[in-house]
């Protein structure tokens, strides 16, 4: 056949048809992908408003309802559920791209490194975990939590698709995508230049074309009900998108699946700046007291006060607070740093308490709401000290100082 030209030419043809077929499936692919995104963005934002009110209102009542009542199992039932509805809403707007990142410029592999320990208990004892990093995958612009993110989805599904044992790889390099790269995916508007590639690999079970052509759709999962949401690999899809990469996905049956993420590399000269180091915030010698239900907030508020010069008194509730105060006498307590949302006495009322009994003793409300929100709650009043967790210790300390010298630190 090879003297006949004819007959190159019609093969020639068969390939162009193939191609064609195989770039409008693309098309489509990815115009499903992104009206299912505006579908699921939509969703999500009403999901997360309400689930805001029902949590607010959720614990509203958990506080009113004090620690012995035989209710309070049933609304700390309710919040359970609305923590995680709030949850998944907020990977639904990851994958419709609506989620607020927060990006800095971050070594690739230093992320990775980190997160090893985690990934490789993740993938279990039983497979391996290799990590081939290139020390030239340099820097990207990325959203910390947000790449973390990327690695755990791809680590876990990784692992459930090898049965037992099994190798995954996670490799990075420094890549140039080209014209003729970008000329090979014509449906995908690339900007060429270059990349940092981040490969997750398995020697698991592959994905047939049916799945690998509906993977990064919400929802969209072939594990048992109650063992995967399908919310992996779309949330993956979306913050690779709003980071200005691009991700593939090559996948053989029965000998695994690589998916390859491509994140705009940050050019040297503008790596980050060594960043200029605050100056220590200022020591004290003052009585703090520390009023917060959870202990693993308050133990690191006491070290950090601690830890630069202060006396820490501890209380785990408001009443417990009161007591406090009443038999050490308040003149010794000079500031008191109190949780905004606890069970029995709430922040709000443990405040005007502390305000009847000692109109000068200064007050620093936290609460992980935002200091805008807690207001919108009407948990606190606009204007009081505020300061929201999660805090750098140094960051409590200035605070607190402000505060015992009368300063004006910024406020809800
Ligand atoms: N590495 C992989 N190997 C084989 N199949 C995979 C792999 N990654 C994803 N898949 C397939 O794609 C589907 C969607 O993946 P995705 O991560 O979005 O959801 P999930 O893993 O099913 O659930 P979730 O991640 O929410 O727990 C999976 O159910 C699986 O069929
Ligand atoms: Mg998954």
């Amino acid at each position: 056949m090879n003297g006949d030209g004819t007959v190159r030419e019609w093969v020639g043809m068969v390939d162009d048809v193939e191609e064609q077929r195989h770039a409008e499936e693309q098309l489509q692919q990815a115009q499903r992908i992104q009206a299912v995104g505006k579908l699921a963005g939509g969703v999500a934002h009403e999901v997360k408003n309400m689930m805001t009110a029902v949590i607010g209102f959720g614990e509203f009542v958990l506080t009113d309802l004090g620690p012995r009542h035989p209710q309070r199992a049933d609304v700390e039932e309710i919040l359970r559920a609305g923590h995680r509805a709030a949850a998944v809403s907020r990977q639904l707007l990851a994958f419709s791209r609506q989620q607020i990142l927060q990006p800095t410029v971050l070594s690739l592999n230093l992320v990775i490194e980190k997160l090893a320990a985690l990934l490789a208990r993740l993938v279990g004892a039983d497979k391996a975990l290799r990590l081939h990093l290139d020390p030239e995958a340099g820097r990207v612009r990325a959203d910390r939590s947000q790449l973390e993110q990327i690695l755990v989805d791809l680590a876990v599904n990784g692992r459930d698709a090898m049965a037992s044992v099994g190798r995954l790889t996670i490799e990075t390099a420094a890549v140039t995508l080209d014209a003729e790269y970008a000329a090979a995916h014509p449906n995908v508007r690339m900007r060429t230049g270059r990349y940092a590639l981040l490969a997750v690999s398995d020697t698991g079970a592959g994905m047939p074309p049916d799945v690998q052509a509906r993977a990064f759709e919400p929802f969209y999962t072939t594990k048992p009900i109650g063992e995967g949401t399908g919310l992996g690999l779309s949330t993956v899809y979306g913050i690779v998108k709003q980071s200005g990469g691009y991700i593939w996905l090559y996948s053989e049956l029965d000998l695994g699946t690589t998916v390859k993420v491509y994140l705009p590399l940050v050019p040297n000269e503008m790596e980050a700046q060594p960043q200029p180091t605050p100056p220590p915030a200022p020591r004290g010698c003052e009585t703090v007291l520390v009023v917060e239900d959870e202990p693993m907030v308050r133990r690191p508020a006491r070290r950090a006060l601690e830890g630069h010069g202060y006396q820490v008194l501890e209380a785990a509730t408001g009443s417990e607070a009161l007591e406090l105060l009443a038999r050490s006498g308040t003149a010794q307590v000079r500031l008191v740093v109190c949780d905004v949302v606890m069970p029995e006495v709430n922040g709000r009322e443990l405040g005007a308490e502390l305000r009847r009994r000692q109109p000068t003793l200064p007050v620093l409300y936290m609460s992980g709401y935002t200091g805008e929100d807690v207001v919108q709650r009407g948990l606190l009043t606009a204007g009081e000290p505020f300061i929201q967790k999660t805090f750098t210790p140094e960051l409590l300390a200035e605070r607190v100082r402000d505060l015992l010298d009368g300063g004006g630190p910024p406020e809800v």
